[in-house]
């Protein structure tokens, strides 16, 4: 992944940084858009995992739209270029401010997550003299087999409507003159790896459609969500995720009558692999079972370690000679700022420069400036002074 002209010029630069291989988010769109967009599907992309202008200028030259979860996000999708029809958004608070916004935008449409949240859009798209498109959020009860953290699909979880409220939020729909109802929206959760996951979903699809079909109710698509899983433990491996399979398992399995649509919500599966941190070894210290390699990288630009005992793979990329077990930890002043413990690789040295692999999603988005950090930079493969 990282050639040693790319490695010298990264020699230069003050880290820690993001850094973005472009070449490899254009070879993974391209199976997006050939597994699905040429299909006739629509892929908004979650905007979530990675919003970065360049990111985004590359998701929307591969023709996909975007899923926003805040009215922050909706209007940077719109500044950036996309398509009012290409916005849905999403979200179990979407604050009276937030839809306003939305609703002035004319976006596709909103997950709706409850009744309540059908009656305030309707009461606002009213005081606008408009009509929202609506997708209601349904909650599947389908186990994704990931981090409890990141299940959203399991009745105990937050997100969505239970099939048992279908008739009292259909009630609420028919007095809600300023709501068109358009679709359904499922999302079971992020990380999920095991995709026979995907098939329990199809089927639960299945039979909400047969609920709303069984009605006359018009239904124009379905939103399955996103959530696929990446390789963390084999980046290079599995540079590109199981995009195929995963588009097939719903081709094959979900029963769409004829003219209804199919959308998708992917956002790691789609960046997670292009990105890295790029790392400098400030301080290397002995410990009793293992040497400490103290990075200038911490929770403050990657939480997923210390959030959910996420693993990243971390290539040595300047160090040399016998292995050493290390723990690498950032710098920040707590005990989680730790990203791998016990690992064994050639030895580390103040200034060597390390890789922090598979950070395209959930990263940069999630920085923080904890302890006053300064916000780390993002380059790009792209970048003229960056091409080896
Ligand atoms: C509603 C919704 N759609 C899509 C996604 C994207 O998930 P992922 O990045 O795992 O594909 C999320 C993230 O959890 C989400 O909450």
């Amino acid at each position: 992944m990282f050639s040693e002209g790319l490695i010298n010029s990264f020699r230069g630069l003050e880290t820690p940084f993001y850094y973005y291989d472009m070449s490899l988010l254009d070879r993974t769109l391209g199976v997006v858009k050939d597994a699905a967009i040429e299909h006739g599907y629509h892929v908004h992309y979650a905007m979530k995992a990675n919003c970065n202008a360049e990111i985004l200028k590359a998701v929307k030259a591969a023709g996909l739209g975007v899923d926003a979860v805040s009215g922050n996000e909706v209007q940077l999708a719109i500044d950036s270029g996309f398509g009012p029809d290409q916005v849905v958004f999403a979200g179990v608070g979407k604050s009276d401010r937030e839809i306003s916004l939305a609703l002035g935008h004319k976006i596709f449409c909103f997950n709706c997550e409850s009744a309540q949240e059908l009656t305030v859009i309707n009461n606002l798209a009213k005081a606008q003299g408009t009509i929202a498109g609506v997708a209601l959020r349904i909650n599947p009860n389908v186990d994704p087999k990931t981090h409890k953290f990141i299940t959203t699909g399991l009745e105990e979880n937050k997100f969505g409507i239970n099939p048992w409220e279908l008739d009292e939020v259909m009630n609420t729909i028919r007095g809600s003159d300023h709501v068109r109802l358009k679709g359904l929206h499922f999302h079971i959760g992020s990380q999920v790896v095991d995709t026979s996951r995907y098939q329990l979903l199809c089927e639960k699809v299945n039979e909400i459609q047969n609920w709303f079909d069984d009605r006359d109710i018009s239904i124009e698509f379905v939103n399955v969500g996103g959530g696929l899983g990446i390789d963390y433990n084999r980046p290079d491996v599995h540079a590109i995720p199981e995009l195929r399979t995963y588009f097939d398992i719903f081709k094959s399995h979900l029963n769409l009558p004829s003219g209804r649509q199919l959308h998708f919500e992917l956002g790691r599966s789609i960046v997670g692999q292009c990105g890295s941190i790029i790392s400098r070894v400030l301080y290397t210290k002995q410990a009793r079972k293992t040497t400490f390699a103290i990075i200038d990288a911490g929770m403050t630009e990657l939480i997923r370690p210390a959030l959910y005992q996420a693993y990243h793979q971390i290539d040595n990329l300047t160090g040399e000679g016998a292995e050493d077990t290390y723990d690498i930890v950032g710098p920040i002043c707590e005990t989680s700022d730790a990203f791998l413990r016990g690992i064994h690789m050639s030895k580390l040295e103040r200034g060597d420069l390390v890789a922090i692999r598979s950070t395209g999603a959930y990263a940069e988005v999630m920085a923080s400036q904890y302890n006053l950090r300064d916000k780390a930079k993002s380059y790009f493969s792209s970048n003229e002074f960056l091409r080896d």
